[in-house]
C-alpha cells in the first residue's frame, strides 16, 4: 500500500508539474483527489490494511493528499498569477497618454458674420425681420421706387419665375413688408439670401445680404452715419471710421455709399484698399419719400434711413478672402481656418 501511495503520489506530482493550463489542472485532481480519484480508491482498500498499520498508513494517505494538494495549489496560483499579468498587459491603458482630440466643426464663415451683425445690431435695439426668398416683383422693385422700365433695374439682373414672382434679388423687399404693418417707429434688420444672374470671382448667383431700416420723428443722415460709425468699429477695429460718398439709390434719396478706412493699413494705402486708403463696404441712404408714401407714413411726421449689408463681402474683407467661390465650394480647408471656436 505505501508503494502504492508512493506511486500515485509520484504519479500526481509529476502531472501536475507538466501541465500547462489551469483546466488539465482541474481534470488531474479529480483524477486523483476526486470522489472516484485514485487516491480515494485506495483510501476504500483501508478496511483491508491491519488496524495496527492504520496510522501509519493514514498518515502517508494524508502526506500523499497534502503533497498533491500543495503542488496544485502551488501551481494554480502560479497559472492564475500568469493569467491576471497577461490581461493586465493586454488591458494596460496609458493614462499619461493625450487624448485623441475630437475634430469639431465650426460654423460657416457666412453665418459667422451674420450672427456677428445680428449681435451687433442687436445690442443697438434692431429687431429682427425675416423676409421669403421668392418675392413680388412689387416689394422687390416697384414698391421700392423701381417701376417697369426704370433704369435701375438694370443695376440687378433678375431671375424671374413668373412676370410677377422673382427670386429676390435684394433684401430691401422687407422693409416694404415692416413698413406696410403700419407699426411705428421702426428699427429692424432683415438679414436672408438674395439671387442675381451675375457670375465672376467677387460676385455669385446667390450670396447674402443684411438690409437696415430705421424710420421715427426726425431721422436724418446724421443718425445713419453716427450708428454706421459704432458699427464699423464693432465689426472691424475699433480705429476705423467711415466716410460717405454720394451714390444712388431708387429707394433713398439722398443715397450714399460708406466706405470704411482701411483696416490692413490704417489708411496708408495697400493692396486691399487698392493704394486708396478705404473700402466700400455698404449702400445706404435717408429713405426716399416716395417709398414712405407709399406704404402710408406720413412724411411730415417720419422720416427713415436705411441701409444694405453684403455678407459675403463683409467676410471676404475680413477673412482676406479673394474669390467669392471659396465661400461655396465647402472645402474644408479653408472653411476650417475661419474657425468660430
Ligand atoms: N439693395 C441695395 C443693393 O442690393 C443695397 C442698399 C443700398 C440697401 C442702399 C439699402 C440702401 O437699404 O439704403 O444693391
Amino acid at each position: 500500500m505505501k508503494e502504492k501511495l508512493e506511486a500515485i503520489k509520484n504519479s500526481a506530482l509529476s502531472q501536475i508539474k507538466e501541465t500547462d493550463s489551469l483546466e488539465k489542472l482541474n481534470d488531474i485532481r479529480v483524477a486523483f483527489l476526486g470522489k472516484k480519484g485514485e487516491l480515494t480508491e485506495v483510501l476504500k482498500g483501508m478496511k483491508d490494511v491491519a488496524p495496527e498499520d492504520r496510522p501509519k498508513v493514514g498518515q502517508i494517505v494524508n502526506e500523499t493528499r497534502e503533497a498533491i494538494e500543495s503542488l496544485l495549489a502551488e501551481r494554480i496560483a502560479m497559472f492564475e498569477a500568469e493569467k491576471l499579468r497577461r490581461r493586465y498587459k493586454a488591458e494596460k491603458i496609458d493614462v499619461t497618454m493625450p487624448a485623441k482630440k475630437a475634430a469639431r466643426g465650426n460654423l460657416h464663415p457666412i453665418t459667422q458674420i451674420k450672427n456677428e451683425l445680428i449681435d451687433i445690431f442687436g445690442s443697438m435695439g434692431f429687431e429682427i425681420y425675416e423676409g421669403t426668398e421668392i418675392e413680388t416683383d412689387h416689394y422687390n422693385f416697384t414698391a421700392l421706387n423701381t417701376p417697369q422700365d426704370h433704369p435701375a433695374r438694370d443695376m440687378q439682373d433678375t431671375f424671374y419665375l413668373s412676370p410677377e414672382f422673382l427670386l429676390r434679388t435684394q433684401t430691401s423687399a422687407g422693409q416694404i413688408h415692416v413698413m406696410e404693418t403700419g407699426k411705428l417707429p421702426i428699427k429692424v434688420i432683415s438679414p436672408g439670401k438674395v439671387f442675381r444672374s451675375d457670375d465672376d470671382a467677387t460676385h455669385s448667383p446667390m450670396f447674402s445680404q443684411m438690409e437696415g431700416l430705421v424710420v421715427d420723428k426726425g431721422i436724418t443722415l446724421c443718425d445713419l452715419k453716427g450708428m454706421l460709425d459704432v458699427f464699423v468699429k464693432k465689426i472691424f477695429s475699433e480705429e476705423v471710421t467711415t466716410r460717405l460718398r454720394p451714390s444712388y439709390f431708387p429707394f433713398t434719396e439722398p443715397s450714399v455709399e460708406v466706405d470704411v478706412s482701411c483696416f490692413q493699413c490704417g489708411g496708408k494705402g495697400c493692396k486691399l484698399c487698392k493704394g486708396t486708403g478705404w473700402i466700400e463696404v455698404l449702400g445706404a441712404g435717408v429713405v426716399n419719400k416716395k417709398v414712405l408714401e407709399g406704404c402710408n407714413i406720413d412724411t411730415e411726421v417720419y422720416s427713415g434711413f436705411a441701409f444694405g449689408i453684403g455678407i459675403e463681402r463683409i467676410a471676404m474683407l475680413k477673412y482676406g478672402i479673394n474669390n467669392i467661390k471659396l465661400l461655396f465650394e465647402s472645402d474644408l480647408r479653408v472653411l476650417d481656418q475661419i474657425d468660430d471656436n
